[in-house]
């Protein structure tokens, strides 16, 4: 079994990303969700992703409810900084204050007495990031949180996060189709001994072949819609990359979904990627990525096929893409 080191603790290399159990993607299933959580721990997950922002407050409280029982089998990781505003929809907001409440809520929500891992989901451009990891520290110093991380910033945040707590873990997006964390991140995880937690790398169901017709495929209120990878000019163009993206699956002898993550498996030894699934079946193929293995000839046919410059479109629309401060090629 392949194991990463995330700060003081060990995980199985592929963790479970739980976001679509509550959110983003379609109607929440919560019967087959408590099953997926269930079969997961059996087969080996011990490292689970949640935020506050997941269904304001129900995927943490999903977690919370099904999994209390077995709190001690899994490395938990939440997230503040970005969560359900007055107004009803999603607002960043690092004030130490805000951080403070949010994580007082989650430790509720999910139904124990401390969280391993605790990132700032979305840097606040408002707040100095000094002002929102210090506030985080204090959490730590507390008991309330184990390890602190950080989503989707720059290198040079990342660096400036690090100087106020160490940073357990940068988790940010990176598959085949997006590639940003290539420009320095990864290279800056791999030199402060940060682990890199990729998110969405399945490329949200583009990369297991199954997504063949967003229009018709997808719920309304499904937030694929809203970004451009997945319209009707390009995902046609980004679907024309599969036949040969299967073939090399075909030819290593796995399903397209674990050819992903055998991709990112292969790109650091401090790389740990997040599928994200609410069935049973996609938990089980997903985990079973960990023991696939690609030839240095797969790798070098996989990045020249989907790369920034094969694909169609930008992973964000543009308001989204304001509130991060990820490098974009
Ligand atoms: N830090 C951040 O800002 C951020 C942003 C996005 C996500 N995340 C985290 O990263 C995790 C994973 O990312 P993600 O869920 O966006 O994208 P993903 O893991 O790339 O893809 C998830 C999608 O693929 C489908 N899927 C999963 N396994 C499959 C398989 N074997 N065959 C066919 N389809 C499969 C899922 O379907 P079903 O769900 O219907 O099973 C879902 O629609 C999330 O759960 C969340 O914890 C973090």
């Amino acid at each position: 079994m392949k194991t990463r080191k995330l700060g003081p603790f060990n995980v199985n290399a592929i963790g479970l990303g739980c976001m679509s159990m509550s959110h983003a993607y379609g109607t929440p299933d919560p019967v087959e969700a408590e099953l997926t959580l269930h079969k997961a721990l059996d087969i080996g997950y011990n490292f689970l992703d949640t935020a506050a922002l997941y269904g304001f407050g129900k995927n943490e409280q999903l977690l919370g409810r099904v999994l209390k029982g077995r709190r001690n089998e899994f490395v938990l990781a939440s997230k503040c900084g970005m969560f359900k505003g007055p107004d009803g929809k999603r607002q960043i907001d690092g004030r130490p204050e805000k951080i403070r409440e949010v994580a007082e809520g989650a430790l509720q929500r999910l139904q124990t007495d401390v969280i391993d891992l605790y990132y700032l989901h979305r840097r606040d451009f408002n707040v100095p990031i000094e002002d929102s990891i210090g506030e985080m520290k204090r959490l730590v110093e507390e008991g309330k949180v184990r390890t602190l991380g950080i989503s989707e910033v720059s290198s040079d945040t990342l660096r400036a996060a690090h100087a106020v707590h160490p940073m357990t873990a940068l988790q940010t997006e990176y598959s085949l189709w997006s590639r940003n964390a290539e420009i320095s991140v990864l290279q800056t995880c791999r030199e402060l001994g940060i682990a890199f937690v990729a998110f969405s790398p399945l490329a949200r169901a583009y990369l297991t072949g199954k997504l063949t017709d967003p229009g018709t495929q997808l719920e309304k209120g499904d937030i694929r819609h809203g970004m451009p990878r997945f319209n009707a000019d390009n995902y046609p163009l980004n679907l024309a990359l599969l036949d040969e993206y299967k073939a090399i699956a075909d030819e290593a002898g796995c399903t397209m979904a674990q050819l992903a993550l055998a991709w990112l498996l292969a790109k650091g030894d401090h790389i740990i990627p997040i599928p994200g699934t609410r069935h049973v079946a996609f938990a089980e193929e997903n985990f079973a990525a960990i023991d696939v293995d690609l030839s240095a000839d797969q790798i070098e046919r996989l990045d020249a096929l989907i790369n920034q410059q094969t694909v169609s479109g930008p992973r964000y629309n543009a308001a989204t893409q304001q509130e991060i401060d990820t490098e974009q090629f």
